[in-house]
């Protein structure tokens, strides 16, 4: 064996041995829910074309490579979802792949949860103690519970744990996971009694602590630009295996599609518009001496002749307005009937929100339940660029099979206005049958914020941005109308510090993805395990601190 190999083995398992000899023990039941694209997917297809791939992996596995590049329409066909119902098109079947091993690696050699699975095992954890509860990560959240009984079913493995090992249990969200287990948490308030018990003692009383690794809480800035235009490089960086898939085989315009066709990923639309992610002129994460504020979310150029010159900018309500009126009427009538992206201070409407499962994955219009006995813990990575804001570009007028392209068109979902009224029509009122794409020939090596092809980058974990990890765990859950039982929340970053002989960093890295191997998080997730969550500390390397000041709470 290498000597890089053998150095990298002997760093399996570390943590959890360590933690044993120093005599932690498995206390609670530990529950891991996985971010977008980490779980695999099958084909349950029966039909005589798709029997080659039954119970194989579509997503997830060298089979996905294959697939796509042998019979790429099928593929295609398989992994979309129908856009009216949001469900499998007909005649074809495909789910979430099950147990342990439906996110533990990805395709061989790239672990996923692997790491925090040997170490929890190391203190006594095993099938019956932790449970990886994959999930279809394409279908919208409401669709989780119709189609898989998703919630029910974790609710009854919890319930299950409670009355055999008289242990509450310990949910572990990753990414998008963690918007995934907040809805759950009011799900089970609202929908629990319907299965049995629920309500809102519920969660007091079956979740010792919500563990939130890198948790996706204000959303992605990237999600934007990919329903937009496809374009998510990083978005799928999430699976660099994926993102390869997708940006060498597809075009901007079959990804676009692609994704849209997602709804579970429109969970991750960024939240909390203007009085979070900054206005025209300041942003709360703009770097010293700024000199293009990412308040400014999307910017335009255009070409005229020779000359290039800045045609226009948008801000997060706007952008995110813009790009919803450029997207196709079944995903506006999706994103509309499925969640809300919004800030809600009103506690007679935050109330009125425990019943409205639009707003459950959004932690800035729901109340925590009240659970003063359970704990969050918010631990994520801080100190990679991330991408933040844009630089866009318009391409001729183009015609476009896709619905909003019609002259006039209107979005004819019931419920297609903002809270305030007004319908979708946005600020720039471009033609709809335009193009647009990130403009990479934008660079700005030396300003501030920095500028690589077209995108404006700021601080993070190299996928999530600073304001969507730790806004809601530093400042929004202190305040009682969304956290009014005082559960308390840890906030632990860890700087990223990689490792250069490690593909995937080290015991310090704190990249998104690959902080799930790193000997800072593993400690943390083994120490709550085991009971022992107080040793947790809050840590900041960031100037989150700062920054939440600087946004509008009140
Ligand atoms: C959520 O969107 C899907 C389409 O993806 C739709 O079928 C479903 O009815 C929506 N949910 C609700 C509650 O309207
Ligand atoms: C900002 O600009 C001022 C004046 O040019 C300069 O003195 C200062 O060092 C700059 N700060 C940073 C962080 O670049
Ligand atoms: C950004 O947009 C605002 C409002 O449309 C406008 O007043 C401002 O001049 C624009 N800024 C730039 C740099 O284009
Ligand atoms: C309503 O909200 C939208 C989106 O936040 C905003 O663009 C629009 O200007 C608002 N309209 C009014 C009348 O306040």
């Amino acid at each position: 064996m290498a000597p890089t190999r053998q150095w990298l083995a002997s760093r399996d398992f570390k943590v959890g041995e360590d933690l044993a000899e120093q005599g932690y023990n498995a206390e609670f039941p530990v529950i891991m829910v996985p971010g977008i694209v980490s779980t695999g997917l099958e084909s349950w297809s029966t039909s005589s074309e798709a029997r080659g791939f039954f119970r194989k992996r579509l997503w997830g596995t060298t089979t996905m490579i294959r697939a796509v590049l042998t019979d790429k329409d099928r593929w295609v066909k398989s992994l979309s979802l129908d856009t009216t119902t949001g469900l499998d098109p007909p005649g074809i079947k495909v789910r979430a792949a099950q147990g342990i091993d439906a996110a533990s690696t990805f395709i061989p050699g790239y672990w996923i949860w692997a790491k925090i699975i040997e170490n929890l095992a190391c203190l006594n954890y095993d099938s019956n103690n932790l449970f990886l509860a994959a999930y279809d990560w394409r279908l919208s959240y409401y669709n989780l519970e119709e189609r898989d009984n998703y919630f029910s079913l974790l609710k009854m493995r919890i319930e299950h744990w409670k009355q055999r090992q008289g242990k509450k249990t310990v949910l572990i969200g990753h990414s998008m996971g963690s918007e995934v287990v907040l809805y759950f948490l009011k799900w089970v308030e609202a929908e629990g009694p319907k299965y049995g018990n629920g309500g809102p003692k519920w969660v007091d009383e079956h979740i010792e602590a919500f563990i939130n690794v890198a948790g996706t809480m204000f959303g992605v800035a990237k999600a934007m630009t990919a329903f937009l235009s496809g374009e998510m490089k990083d978005t799928v960086e999430i699976n660099p295996a994926g993102s390869y898939v997708l940006e060498r085989y597809f075009s901007r315009k079959e990804r676009a599609q692609l994704f849209r066709s997602w709804a579970g990923s429109a969970s991750m639309w960024i939240k909390g518009g203007n009085d979070i992610w900054g206005d025209g002129d300041h942003a709360p994460d703009d770097p010293d001496n700024c000199t293009l504020t990412h308040g400014r979310f999307f910017s335009f150029q255009e070409e005229h002749g020779d000359h290039v010159h800045l045609s226009g900018n948008l801000t997060a309500n706007e952008a995110s307005d813009w790009v919803l009126e450029r997207t196709p009427v079944e995903f506006q009538r999706m994103v509309f009937t499925n969640y809300s992206y919004g800030l809600e201070r009103d506690e007679k409407q935050l109330k009125k929100n425990d019943n409205d499962h639009t707003k459950w994955m959004n932690p800035l219009e729901v109340k925590l339940p009240v659970a003063p006995d359970m704990k969050i813990y918010c631990l994520y990575g801080y100190g990679k660029e991330t991408e933040r804001s844009y630089w866009y570009t318009q391409g001729p007028f183009e015609p476009d099979e896709d619905a909003p392209d019609a002259a006039d068109p209107v979005c004819e979902a019931d419920d297609c206005k903002y809270n305030n009224g007004s319908s979708l029509r946005g600020p720039l009122d471009l033609p709809l049958f335009e193009k647009h794409w990130i403009d990479t020939s934008v660079n700005l090596d030396t300003g501030a914020p920095k500028i690589k092809n077209g995108v404006k980058m700021g601080e993070g974990d190299g996928t999530v941005s600073l304001i969507s990890l730790g806004s809601m765990c530093v400042e929004g859950w202190k305040h009682p109308r969304w956290n009014p039982a005082k559960i308390p929340v840890t906030v632990h970053e860890m700087l990223h510090q990689p490792e250069t002989l490690d593909l995937r960093g080290g015991p310090k890295t704190a990249d998104h993805i690959d902080v799930l191997g790193s000997t800072a998080l593993n400690e943390a997730i083994l120490k709550v395990a085991s009971g022992r969550g107080h040793e947790v500390p809050n840590n900041f390397v960031s100037p989150i601190q700062k920054y939440v000041k600087r946004m509008k709470w009140d």
